[in-house]
This record gives structure tokens, sequence and C-alpha cells, in this order.
């Protein structure tokens, strides 16, 4: 219910961002969108596999880790704990581009499962790939040249 009226709320953003670039207005910086990714989401307390949201009870003080690698490579880190509902939020400045964010990153979550039910494993983690919710959601603050250190 709360994600849902999330979802609609950032969509009326977008349509009006839309409507405001449509008119041919000067492009405004959109005031509120602070970082580049954000990443947002529930982590069940199960150990399934594909799991959606609702289809366990949420994960609470679970620490969620984005990874993003390029070969190795670190890309992109960040850390977020879930609520006491399961769901978390990150956001994060960064350079990575958004469109590589999908098919580089990784969320890893490494607390185990058993402290938030006792009959899970105690071990092992869970993982998930990502998918763009709204594309306003990846926004790039803006590209700059960078000389290279000597
Ligand atoms: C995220 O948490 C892990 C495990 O606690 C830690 O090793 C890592 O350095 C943290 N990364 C960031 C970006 O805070
Ligand atoms: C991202 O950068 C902007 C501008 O420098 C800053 O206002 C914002 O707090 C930063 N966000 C994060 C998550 O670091
Ligand atoms: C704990 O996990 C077991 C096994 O998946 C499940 O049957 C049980 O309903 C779970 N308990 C709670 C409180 O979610
Ligand atoms: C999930 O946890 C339950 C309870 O510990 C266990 O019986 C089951 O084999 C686990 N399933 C997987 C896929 O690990």
């Amino acid at each position: 219910m709360a994600m849902a009226s999330k979802t609609v709320l950032l969509l009326g953003i977008v349509v009006a961002v839309a409507s405001v670039l449509a008119s041919g207005a000067p492009p405004v910086q959109p005031p509120r969108i602070q970082a580049d990714v954000v990443v947002m989401g529930f982590v069940p307390c199960n150990n399934g596999t594909s799991m959606r949201t609702g289809s366990a009870p949420g994960f609470a003080g679970a620490v969620v880790q984005l990874r993003c690698t390029d070969d190795g490579a670190v890309l992109l880190a960040a850390n977020a704990t879930t609520d006491g509902k399961g769901r978390f939020r990150m956001a994060v400045n960064t350079t990575v581009a958004p469109s590589s964010v999908a098919g580089h990153c990784e969320l890893v979550v490494g607390t185990p499962l058993a402290s938030c039910n006792a009959t899970l494993p105690t071990s092992g983690t869970l993982r998930s790939g990502l998918r763009l919710l709204v594309s306003m959601v990846f926004f790039p603050r803006g590209f700059s040249y960078v000389a290279p250190s000597v």
C-alpha cells in the first residue's frame, strides 16, 4: 500500500518534469533529486528464490549491500539497513552510467536469516539483481571534465 502510493507519487513527479520539458520552458534542475541512483525495496525473511514483496514477512534490521563491479573493479558500493518492515532505501552519488547500473550491480544481504526467524539458515546470503523502477530515479547530476592526475 505504502509502496504503491510512493510509486504514484514518483510517477506524478515524472509527469510534471516531462510536461515542463515538453512545454519548451528552460530546463530547470529538479530541486528534490539529490542523488544519481536511488535503490529502494523490500527484503523478505525467507530462503526462497525470486521472492516478491509480500511473499514473506519483512526482514527487519538486515544490512543490504549494493555492489557494482566491472571485471573485478569496484564501480560503486553502498549499504543500507532495513526498517522494521524490511524496507530499505539508499541514495548514491556516482559517476557510473545509470544504464550500466542494472547490468553491473547486485544487492547482497549478509545478515543471517536466522536473526529474523530462528528456523531459517544461520549462514548464506540473500542476493538480488536490480531493475529500473522508474526511469527518473536514475538521474545524472551533470558531467564534468576532470584532467588526469599527474
Ligand atoms: C558495507 O558493509 C560491509 C559489511 O559490514 C562492509 O564491509 C563495507 O565496507 C560496507 N560498504 C560501505 C560502502 O559502507
Ligand atoms: C549528492 O550530491 C548532492 C550535490 O552535491 C548533495 O546535495 C547530496 O546530498 C548528495 N547525495 C548523497 C546521497 O550523497
Ligand atoms: C519461520 O520460517 C518457517 C520456515 O520457513 C515458517 O514456516 C514460519 O512461518 C516462519 N515464522 C515466521 C514468524 O515468519
Ligand atoms: C530453507 O530453510 C528451511 C528451514 O531451515 C530448510 O528446511 C530448507 O531446506 C531451506 N531451503 C533452502 C532452499 O535452502
